[in-house]
């Protein structure tokens, strides 16, 4: 039995339908449904035996203490507040989500006595890394936005709560996700939702931002897999080999769907945008085997073919 956290949003939904189309035992989701979170992400899982549905928020310990069972496999933790901008026009409720409410399901995980805690985070908590250095797990954490920063502070309570009450915890900070099934804010759902329906994308400054892009089912391949093997305390960083600028990932983008760079739009920069993110995962290939397996043009086909499905069945 595991107990998933903010898994009607966009990765948590990924990595429950993998889970349960795997057969790998049951599942409760437990999630807030915010504007990210969506129940149509699980509606085919919907009606498994193996599937159940909580909507609570992690920051209530008497909601979550009601529905962790004790002695779960694991809790894996990806409900937060995930959009950098929305946190820099107000950061409140990320320091409620993203840091109260890991203490919280730390704290209940140990009443509960819950078998492993895996605690999902991000390679945005190391900051602007310039090249040609990739981000290690052993740096330090020197987050920029507060989203980030929301972010590295849950990551020093889970690594607390390993050494202060040997709970079994893991950390993963994973690079960019894109797939389907993602709400249509971030840079690429947004830009494939624009263009098709024929609007302007909107571009951030120069464009030259760097991010390292990962297929979703790449990144639950390996949370699978430390969820199995990782080593108790330890951090992961899981990346896609796909270091790229935004610009590029966008007129990569325009070509598989045939459309003009003209949709193009330079917008004015975000605030404190960070220049490059870049992780280091050679912990995860050399000590587990794991590496990404999705090319990112492939995926990006596919994730646009999903989008405008998904346009044409709504009409
Ligand atoms: N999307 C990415 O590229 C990316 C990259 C690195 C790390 N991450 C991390 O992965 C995790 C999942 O990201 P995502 O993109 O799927 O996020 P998302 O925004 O799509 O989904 C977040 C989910 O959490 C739920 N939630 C929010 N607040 C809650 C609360 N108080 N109680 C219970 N549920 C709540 C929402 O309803 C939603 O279902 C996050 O922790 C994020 O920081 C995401």
């Amino acid at each position: 039995m595991i107990f998933v956290t903010g898994g009607a949003g966009f990765i948590g939904s990924q990595f429950v339908r993998e889970w349960i189309a795997r057969k790998l035992g049951p599942v409760i989701v437990f999630d807030k449904l915010t504007y990210a979170g969506n129940p149509d992400n699980l509606s085919s899982v919907a009606s498994h035996p193996d599937y159940s549905f909580v909507r609570g928020d992690i920051c209530d310990p008497a909601a979550v203490s009601e529905a962790l069972p004790e002695h779960c496999d694991a809790l894996i933790h990806f409900a937060a507040e995930s959009h950098v901008d929305r946190s820099i026009s107000s950061a409140a409720e990320f320091v409620r989500t993203n840091v109260l409410g890991t203490q919280v399901l730390l704290d209940v995980a140990r009443a509960r006595k819950t078998r492993r805690f895996l605690h999902i985070s991000t390679d945005e908590v190391g900051g602007s890394i310039p090249e040609p250095r990739f981000f290690r797990e052993s740096d330090s954490l020197h987050p920029s936005s507060p989203y980030a920063a929301s972010k590295a502070a849950a990551e020093h309570l889970v690594h607390a709560a390993h050494h202060t009450f040997g709970i079994d915890t893991l950390i993963t900070r994973t690079s960019n996700n894109y797939g389907p099934f993602q709400y249509p804010e971030k840079l690429l759902p947004l830009a494939i939702t624009r263009a098709l329906a024929g609007e302007p994308i909107p571009v951030y400054g120069d464009g030259m931002q760097v991010r390292d892009w990962i297929h979703v089912a790449d990144n639950c391949a390996a949370l699978r897999l430390i969820l199995e093997r990782g080593e108790p305390g330890a951090t992961y960083h899981i990346g896609g080999g796909n270091v790229l600028p935004n610009l590029e990932v966008l007129r990569t983008l325009l070509r598989v769907l045939e459309l003009p760079e003209s949709l193009l739009t330079p917008v004015t920069d975000r605030l404190g945008h960070d220049r490059r993110y870049a992780v280091d995962w050679s912990r995860i290939r050399d000590e587990l085997g794991w590496r990404p397996r999705v090319p990112f043009a492939e995926g990006l086909a596919a994730t646009a073919a999903w989008y405008r499905a998904k346009a044409i069945s709504r009409g």
